[in-house]
Parts: structure tokens; sequence; C-alpha cells
């Protein structure tokens, strides 16, 4: 496999079976308070076939009147998100090698159809702090490049426990999800894939 962009980090099974559990039931009670809904392209209101709902303080949402941004409240129940799940700071704490707490994390939900196209997270207001992420269930084929839609790309392949970060020069990074390898971790009951996504939101000055 070639090598990863500079800032990329794979961590591959950071997350034995026993907390791939726990954290798996951390988050059925984060959807079970937060329930998964389905996001929709600003303008266009294409939906995305991913199932979307965010725990902490701030979420990450898009909709085809308002677009992307990142607010309080759960769009469909109007309530303050629930708290991010202590071992989700543990591995942000761990791994970021930023001082302060996440403030989002944006649980993405995959079927065996479900993709994502490459994207860059740039709806945060400070880009000093990594994006860190949590995969859960069934494998997939994640492809990340650089800062720019032409850069070269690589692919790799995320298990379930694998943590990814993407910080430094990387932080900016094209990046998405290919395709879901169906059947391939008997984590979840009934198949599919959990990513967990872990941003800092706001600017370290407060601005
Ligand atoms: C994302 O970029 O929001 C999700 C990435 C992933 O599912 O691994
Ligand atoms: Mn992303």
């Amino acid at each position: 496999m070639p090598a990863l962009p500079e800032g990329v980090r794979h961590l591959p099974g950071y997350l034995d079976r026993a907390a791939q559990e726990a954290l798996l039931e951390d988050i059925r009670a984060v959807v079970a308070d937060a329930p998964l809904y389905v996001p929709a392209m600003p303008r266009t209101g294409k939906e995305m076939s991913v199932r979307m709902t965010n725990c902490g303080p701030l979420g990450w949402v898009t909709d085809k009147e308002s677009g992307y941004r990142y607010q309080a409240t759960h769009p469909a129940t109007g309530r303050p998100w629930p708290p991010i799940p202590e071992a989700l700071m543990r591995i942000w704490h761990d791994v970021a090698g930023y001082p302060l707490a996440p403030e989002a994390c944006l649980v993405n939900f995959y079927t065996a159809e479900a993709k994502m196209g490459q994207h860059q997270d740039r709806d945060e207001a400070d880009f000093a702090a990594p994006v860190v992420s949590v995969s859960l269930g069934d494998d997939c084929l994640f492809r990340v490049g650089g800062p720019r839609r032409q850069d070269k790309t690589v692919s790799l392949r995320l298990q379930s426990g694998d943590v990814l970060v993407l910080g430094g020069t990387s932080r900016l990074a094209f990046h998405g999800v290919d395709r879901i390898y169906p059947d391939t971790s008997t984590l979840l009951k009934n198949g599919g894939r959990i990513n967990l996504t872990l941003r800092r939101v706001t600017a370290r000055n407060g601005i």
C-alpha cells in the first residue's frame, strides 16, 4: 500500500473487541436519545446515503434550506445533543495532541450500499485541532488525498476498532468512503458500519 499522506495516522485495532462492544452500547444510548436522520445536500436537497446523528455540545447537520452547519440541537427533536461518551473523550485526548476537548461527534451509519463522496471537513473555525475518527462494524474502503480535489489519493481499508487521525497538513485533506464490505464484522447484529468523527469546532481564542 502506498504511504499515507503526511498528517494522516491510521491506528489499526486501537479498540479491542470488548472496547468496541462497550462503545457500541454508548452509541446505542446516543441514538435512542438523538435518532438517526436523513441528511440532505445544500440547495439540491439530494439525500445522502448515510444516516446521521451527533453527540456533544455541537452537532454537524445539513439540509436543503440551510446547508452545512453546526448547531446545538437535533434538527428533528429540537433537543440538545447528548454528551460525548467518556470512552470517546479518552481516545481524543490520547491521539489528538490538542489540549482542548472535542465539541462535536458526528455519528454516521452506513448500510451495505451507503458511501460518502470525497469532501473536506472545513465547517470548523479552527483547523489546529485534528479530526479523529473511530470505525465500528463492517469494513470500508476509505480514500484520502490532499487539500486539493485533484491531489492523488490513497485507499485503505478501515476495520472495526480502527482509529484514523487527519491532522497537520492533512487536516483539510479530501476524504470519503467508496464502499462498505458487507458481512466483514459481527459487531453489529444487522450489519453495517458506524463511523464516529470527533472535532473541535470553535477557535481557541473564542472567535
Ligand atoms: C466522514 O468523513 O464524515 C466519515 C468518514 C468515515 O465514515 O470514515
Ligand atoms: Mn469528513
